[in-house]
């Protein structure tokens, strides 16, 4: 009896209250090492850089991205400003996907006080 009132609950979440979360759309499966790759082979590393902490002048960190999944897509397609815009027959939704896995998946950056070398340049 209470696995037939669970599926019941299951079949409610994905028909009704799960209707206004699939809108959200959730992040399709990306491969994170095959995103590395097309992020270095679509150039997005000229302006996010090659471990995608960004720079001021070309293009903020992308590393942990905290975009969901829409948004980050959404500036792929229509940027919000000055990126040129990514069509599906140059980045697929597939790379996109990919990326956004990879970006997700990076270490956070060293703390600079854990690294000598800054310490000896003055960073406090
Ligand atoms: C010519 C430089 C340039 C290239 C190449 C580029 N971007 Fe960007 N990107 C930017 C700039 C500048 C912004 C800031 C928003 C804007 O100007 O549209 C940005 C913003 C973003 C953002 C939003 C970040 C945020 O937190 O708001 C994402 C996601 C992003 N880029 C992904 C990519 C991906 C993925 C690629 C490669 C397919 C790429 N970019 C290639 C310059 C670039």
């Amino acid at each position: 009896m209470k696995i037939i009132a669970s599926t019941t609950f299951l079949a409610f979440l994905a028909l009704g209250a799960g209707g206004g979360l699939a809108q959200q759309a959730q992040a399709p499966a990306g491969n994170a090492e095959a995103g590395k790759k097309h992020f270095m082979a679509d150039g997005c590393w000229q302006c996010h850089g090659v471990t995608a902490d960004g720079s001021a002048a070309t293009g903020p960190r992308l590393s942990r991205t905290a975009l969901p999944y829409d948004a980050f897509m959404t500036q792929l397609r229509k940027p919000s400003n000055e990126m040129p815009p990514y069509e599906a027959k140059i980045v697929p939704d597939q790379a996109a996907a990919d990326i956004y896995a990879w970006l997700r998946s990076l270490p956070a950056s060293p703390d600079a006080k854990s690294l000598p070398l800054l310490m000896g340049m003055g960073v406090k």
